[in-house]
């Protein structure tokens, strides 16, 4: 039997807001939207919805019964508004970072464990179809204990996406927008992060948030990884370019995660998996094969909301619960202290 649809309400009508939107129109099977609420965006700048535009999440409780809603506002606004979600014990899928200090995460949780709502964080990617073949084949060991990872999210946003001032301030950055993705997808690849240290650099921009940063990640396993992280240098090599995941990025076919076993590596999300070309023989002096592993490719944000309707009801459980975004959100968060420690050597000049 076919679900219900979910009368969804969004909170935010920017970036992300209105891919949230088109998805919900795109799948009328899984969501319908009953209202928008964005203090600044105007109702006719979005012919195709006809829901109610509200200026404030008050006004549109006070008038529209939205059993969930997708919180799609500044990272700052993601505690207020799921608290009040909580309050009137109405579902909700919070966009990533799930807020944006530990603080306010834990009241999340706690607010969330009180009202029973089911929750869901954006963390997207985890539905993406290279990611789900990934997990599949690190599981069946296709390239045995993950020993180390690298990866890099490196693009050069255009200046006007600095018109919206939270982007630059104390709970924007690339860090919190960005790198946050990759140290969720890590964990989901590699398990727990146990340890953490963090450079970050605002060199190029000279905004109060980094431009730049640097991480090495300790995960329970003992595996290692490095994280390189910039919104402000040109490259081929990000997760959306390599994957097709967002039309706004170029699709450039490269990977920008390269996971290292013990018996082979993975490329994603191009899909490369190297192995020894003859099973038991790996080492550096003996021959590697590559082979692209192709599969099916599906959109994220559709897998993600079929996802959200089975959470409230099925009672499936959150692909990433409130306190699951709350460790990577730890996890991203201890960068920027890492970085703020200046621990490291400085090399003596000649
Ligand atoms: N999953 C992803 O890949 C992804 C991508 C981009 C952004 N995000 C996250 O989504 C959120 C929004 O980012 P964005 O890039 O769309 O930002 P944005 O600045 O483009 O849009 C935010 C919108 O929220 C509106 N807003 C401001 N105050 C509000 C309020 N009180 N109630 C409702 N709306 C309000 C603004 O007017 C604006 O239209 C952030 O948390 C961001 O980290 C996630």
């Amino acid at each position: 039997m076919p679900l219900l649809p979910l009368r969804v309400a969004v909170l935010g009508a920017g970036m992300i807001g209105r891919r949230h939107i088109g998805t919900i129109l795109q799948r009328p099977d899984l969501a319908e939207l009953v209202g928008v609420v964005d203090p600044v965006q105007p109702a006719d700048a979005f012919p195709d919805v006809h829901a109610p535009f509200f200026p404030d999440v008050q006004s549109m409780f006070g008038q529209c019964r939205p059993e969930a809603v997708v919180i799609a506002a500044p990272n700052n606004l993601h505690r207020p508004q799921a608290l009040q979600c909580c309050e009137r014990g109405v579902h909700f899928l919070v966009e990533k970072p799930v807020t944006s200090t530990w603080d306010d995460a834990v009241a999340m949780v706690q607010a969330v464990r009180r009202s029973g709502v089911h929750t869901l964080v954006g963390h997207h990617r985890r539905y993406l179809a290279p990611v789900q073949a990934a997990r599949k084949r690190i599981a069946d060991g296709a390239i045995g204990d993950i020993v180390a990872a690298s990866v890099v999210w490196a693009t050069k946003k255009p200046d006007a996406y600095f018109d919206s001032a939270w982007r630059k301030s104390a709970g924007g950055g690339p860090l919190l927008i960005n790198a946050i993705h990759e140290v969720d997808m890590l964990r989901h690849l590699c398990g727990e992060v146990v340890l953490v240290k963090g450079v970050k650099s605002h060199a190029r921009r000279h905004f109060e948030v980094e431009d730049t940063a640097a991480a090495l990640l300790v995960f329970e396993s003992g595996c290692v990884a490095t994280l390189v992280c910039t919104d402000a240098g040109l490259s081929p090599w990000t997760m959306e370019q390599g994957s097709q995941e967002n039309d706004l990025f170029g699709f450039t076919h490269e990977s920008s995660y390269r996971l290292i076993g013990s018996r082979g590596s993975l490329e994603l999300p191009v899909l490369r998996q190297w192995n020894a070309r003859v099973a038991g023989e790996e080492a550096w002096d003996r021959p590697l094969v590559g082979s692209y592993l192709g599969g099916d490719r599906w959109d994220a944000y559709e897998a993600q909301l079929a996802h959200f309707q089975r959470v409230i009801r099925l009672g499936d459980a959150p692909m990433v619960s409130v306190e699951d975004g709350a460790r990577t959100l730890a996890a991203t968060l201890a960068i920027a202290q890492a970085s703020d420690q200046e621990a490291g050597i400085r090399p003596p000049g000649v």
